[in-house]
């Protein structure tokens, strides 16, 4: 297991940056890590000479206080697993440094962020787009690896690299699944094991024949709230609410 650097100071990862050779690899994420970030962190340690990891719980990101307070949080664990999938430094900064003009400044997408998560989380897609701008900044990747199971996160993203010519490749990792189909996400800590397995629902009804609305009653039925069921483009996408943890996903139709 290789050492790993902590920074909680963006100026001294400037710093250190300034020293790393060759290409940097980029996984940004909020923490609370599960094998789903491990697979991206070891993609980036295997495709770059350097992997760089970010842990930071973005409050611009959630317009629902409760979820904010209620993220999961699992510092040390974390570090123990970026290290095993041979990270090199990882950046955790404060929001008075990362947000240091409180957020006057901000990226705006006007159409896709305003679609799906966007629709009934109105300024959550302004402050993804602005911290991964920021830390793309600050790290300045060779390449970032984002998972598809936020394909709306991650198509945004790519259009902003794209809109703004930065020099950073996005790099779509495949969403990990629990041998119930259940996509990997740090919110699942938070079900219950009875939860755990209804969830699982999720996957296995917006891969199987039934129609949109055949669906959505079915999950209705088992207690979860519907925040979308939607086919865009060739994909499926759907929010639901269990036992008050968000759950999102999507597929390929
Ligand atoms: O996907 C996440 O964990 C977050 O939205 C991200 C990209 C780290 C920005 O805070």
């Amino acid at each position: 297991m290789s050492s790993i650097q902590v920074f909680n100071s963006v100026v001294e990862f400037q710093q250190f940056r300034k020293k790393l050779n060759g290409t940097v690899g980029f996984v940004p994420t909020m923490g609370a890590l599960h094998q789903g970030h491990a697979s991206l962190m070891k993609k980036a340690t295997s495709e770059n000479d350097q992997s760089v990891l970010s842990i930071y719980v973005n409050p611009t990101q959630f317009n629902n206080p409760t979820d904010l307070e209620k993220y999961p949080k699992t510092f040390e664990a974390d570090l123990k697993l970026a290290a095993e999938c041979g990270v090199c430094s990882v950046i955790s900064p404060n929001y008075s440094e990362i947000y240091e003009d409180n957020y006057r400044y901000k990226l705006t997408e006007s159409e896709f962020s305003k679609m799906l998560c966007g629709t009934n989380r109105p300024g959550h897609f302004d402050g993804v787009l602005t911290i991964v701008m920021k830390l793309f900044h600050i790290v300045q990747p060779n390449k970032a690896y984002f998972g598809e199971k936020d394909f709306q996160q991650l198509k945004l993203i790519e259009d902003m690299v794209k809109s703004f010519f930065m020099p950073v490749e996005i790099i779509h990792c495949k969403t990990l699944r629990e041998e119930s189909g259940l996509a990997m996400s740090s919110r699942n800590k938070r079900l219950t094991p009875e939860g755990l397995i209804k969830a699982a629902m999720i996957h296995k009804s917006i891969t199987s024949k039934n129609t949109v609305a055949d669906i959505k009653d079915l999950l209705i039925k088992n207690n979860f709230k519907i925040d979308y069921l939607e086919d865009i483009d060739g994909r499926r996408f759907i929010a639901a609410i269990l036992e008050d943890v968000r759950l999102i996903d999507n597929v390929k139709i």
